[in-house]
């Protein structure tokens, strides 16, 4: 797909793999919609990255947790534009909690709520106006091999995949769904502590950049004989 005019929705863009995301789609000629939670001076950052490629842009803040909120969301964007042809589901917490006897209810909740159900509800309200295009969710390692994180943020992600298999599946030929699931990135989903302690679990000895993400994203939307595929970007990790 020529991504050149398209519009795309990039969810929890203001930093981290969604900036770079956007940045990617931006340098490809999409115009932008840059979605944030909390961080809203981030999320005009990323909007002056996208901007400076030439494109349209649009920031706007929403819970991806919320129905209410995204389904405005998806309305103002089509307000804007009148079309959404992209959706990169990228929003994501980790939790607090590594140790399962730890994990709270309420901690459990959040984290399915966001990277889960927050990508579902994204999706469902944007198939009312989107027809056609192209959707990549953002997953794991962790929604493969169990990663090293929490039994919640690894059910979550492994959920993520499984539910990108089904949307392949019955929104094929017309919208296209895959994901990516990289390793640890370097952004400030990953302490200090975590990142000396995962680099040299990948062959490549290093912690992946948001730019390797999003290269990787741009790979599945350029092609279109891909869906239901899960792309890795973990270093070689999954090979031992
Ligand atoms: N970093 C890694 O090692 C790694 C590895 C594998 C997968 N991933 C996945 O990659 C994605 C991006 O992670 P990252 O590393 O870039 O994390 P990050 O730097 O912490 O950024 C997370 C982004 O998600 C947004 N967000 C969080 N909750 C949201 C909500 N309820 N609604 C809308 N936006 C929300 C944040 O926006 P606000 O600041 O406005 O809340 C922020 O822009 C996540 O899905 C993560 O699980 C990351």
């Amino acid at each position: 797909m020529e991504l050149a005019g398209k519009v795309a929705l990039v969810t929890g863009s203001a930093r981290g793999i969604g900036r770079a995301i956007a940045a990617a789609l931006a340098r490809k000629g999409a115009n932008v919609v840059i979605n944030y939670a909390h961080s809203e001076s981030e999320a005009r950052k990323t909007e002056e990255m996208c901007r400076s490629y030439g494109v349209e842009t649009l920031v706007i803040k929403a819970d991806v947790s919320k129905r209410d909120e995204v389904r405005r969301m998806i309305d103002e964007i089509i307000g804007k534009f009148g079309r959404i042809d992209i959706i990169i589901n990228n929003a994501g917490i980790l939790g607090k909690s590594k140790n399962p006897i730890d994990v709270t209810d309420e901690e459990w909740d959040a984290v399915m709520n966001v990277n889960l159900k927050g990508a579902f509800i994204v999706i469902q309200e944007a198939l009312r106006y989107m027809k056609k295009g192209k959707i990549v969710n953002i997953a794991s390692i962790a929604g493969k091999d169990g990663g090293t994180v929490g039994p919640h943020y690894a059910a979550s992600k492994g959920g993520l995949i499984a539910m990108t298999f089904n949307l392949a599946r019955h929104l094929a030929p017309d919208i296209l769904v895959n994901a990516v699931a990289p390793g640890p990135v370097d952004t400030d989903m990953i302490n200090d502590e975590l990142r000396e302690k995962l680099r040299p679990l990948s062959l490549t000895g290093e912690i992946a950049k948001p730019e390797e993400i999003a290269h990787a994203v741009i790979f599945l939307l350029e092609n279109d004989h891909i869906t239901g595929e899960v792309v890795d970007v973990n270093g070689g990790r999954l090979m031992d």
